[in-house]
């Protein structure tokens, strides 16, 4: 299977590389291709067999490889950008979009009409401040629609930085090992989780009331 895959996957990787013309051809003469949504998933499956096998990409030539970063950068940024789209859409409306820190990311809910979101960190990094007693950070019109933080300025809510131990935060605020935030996010299963994990925190803290469950969900950095 794998092998047959491959196979496919380079042969692929070859039309690509000598056949752009056609292959935009192609594109835009029937969009039966563009319209397929599994074929999105059969291509991360073939990509799959890259990330474990580096045989491929080495025997490509350099134009080969040039052409395949340029094609797939402006598909990953096409992607990055539906992203971004659904991150913005949350209420209170007059809020930010928060920024999530790089190697970690935030967990966010809406109750009562306030946004709070729990900073995390991946493994092997730690919050650059001490925030034990700090789990979340919070928007609404009692902060004025601006991001509560530790940061300077703006909605920057923590920094995760490089660290051999996790004890700035609660043990709440890692993500598992080998499951970081890229991952997590891309796991209903996971992600609804830690969704689950923080409505409980706040549930102690009587935070439950009028909870909008359409906005739940996870950013990374
Ligand atoms: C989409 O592609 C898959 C696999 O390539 C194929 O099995 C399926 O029939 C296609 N669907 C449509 C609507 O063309
Ligand atoms: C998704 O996450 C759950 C744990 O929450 C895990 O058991 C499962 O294997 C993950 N699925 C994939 C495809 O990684």
């Amino acid at each position: 299977m794998l092998y047959t895959l491959r196979i496919v996957w380079g042969v692929f990787l070859l039309y690509a590389a000598y056949f752009p013309a056609v292959m935009a051809h192609k594109v835009a003469e029937g969009n039966t291709i563009c319209s397929n949504i599994t074929i999105l998933y059969e291509i991360a499956d073939a990509m799959e067999c890259l990330l474990h096998s580096f045989e491929p990409v080495a025997s490509l030539e350099r134009s080969q490889v040039n052409f395949l970063v340029w094609k797939y950068q402006q598909i990953l940024d096409t992607f990055k950008k539906a992203q971004e789209k659904a991150w913005n859409d949350f209420t209170p409306k007059n809020c930010p979009t928060p920024l999530a820190p790089s190697n970690g990311g935030l967990v966010c809910v809406t109750i009562a009409n306030v946004r709070y979101c729990k900073p995390m960190c991946n493994q092997d990094y730690d919050f650059a401040f001490l925030r034990r007693s700090r789990l979340y950070e919070e928007c609404g019109q009692h902060t004025g629609y601006s991001w509560t933080t530790q940061l300077v300025g703006g909605s920057r809510l923590a920094d995760c930085i490089a660290s051999s131990v996790a004890v700035s935060g609660q043990k709440s605020a890692y993500f598992h090992p080998n499951m970081n935030c890229q991952q997590t996010m891309a796991n209903a299963t996971a992600e609804k989780e830690h969704i689950r994990i923080f409505l409980q925190e706040l549930a102690k803290k009587d935070i439950a009331e009028q909870h909008e469950a359409n906005y739940d969900y996870i950013i990374c950095g």
